[in-house]
């Protein structure tokens, strides 16, 4: 299996992994914008097909959203969402100079927890309990 990662993704391509996992579909401008406006993100392909994604939103200092890690439904279980995670971390972390630190957010869907937690990632409900709100209009 030849995955392969890149650092850009095209409208139809976030629409289309975000649709074989399931998620809410957003229209393509409302893409176009979060894309426009994203850190960094990659994309893993197997074989040429598109196999999986993942994003970076925040202010290049101190904090960050790791967001969107999908991979579509056959591909999962490959190592290929860990792989595009560690991608990301590392691209994050040449933001981060010797004596600073800068926080990686993110919201686990549930049952999901474990994989992150396979990427470094701590759970500490005693400290942080994360949380959320949409605004919908
Ligand atoms: C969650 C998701 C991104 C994981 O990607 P993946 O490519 O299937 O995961 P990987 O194969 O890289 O797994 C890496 C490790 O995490 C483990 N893991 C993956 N998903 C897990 C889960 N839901 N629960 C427990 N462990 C999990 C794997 O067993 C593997 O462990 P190992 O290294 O000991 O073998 C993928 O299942 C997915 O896209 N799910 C649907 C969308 C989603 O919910 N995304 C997360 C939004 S917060």
């Amino acid at each position: 299996m030849n995955i392969q990662l890149d650092y850009s993704i095209t409208i139809d391509e976030f629409l289309e992994m975000v649709d074989s996992v399931g998620w809410k579909i957003y229209s393509e401008l409302q893409v176009e914008k979060a894309l426009e406006n994203t850190m960094y993100m990659v994309k893993a392909t197997v074989d040429g097909e598109l196999a999986g994604i993942g994003r970076v939103v925040g202010d290049y200092s101190i904090v960050c959203i790791l967001t969107d890690i999908c991979v579509k439904p056959k591909f999962q279980g490959k190592g290929i969402g860990l792989r595009i995670t560690n991608e990301l971390k590392k691209l994050i972390e040449t933001n981060v100079s010797e004596g600073e630190k800068m926080q990686i957010e993110l919201t686990p869907t549930a049952g999901n927890e474990a994989f992150y937690a396979k990427a470094g990632f701590k759970y500490r409900p005693d400290k942080i309990t994360g949380m959320y709100l949409w605004i919908k209009k």
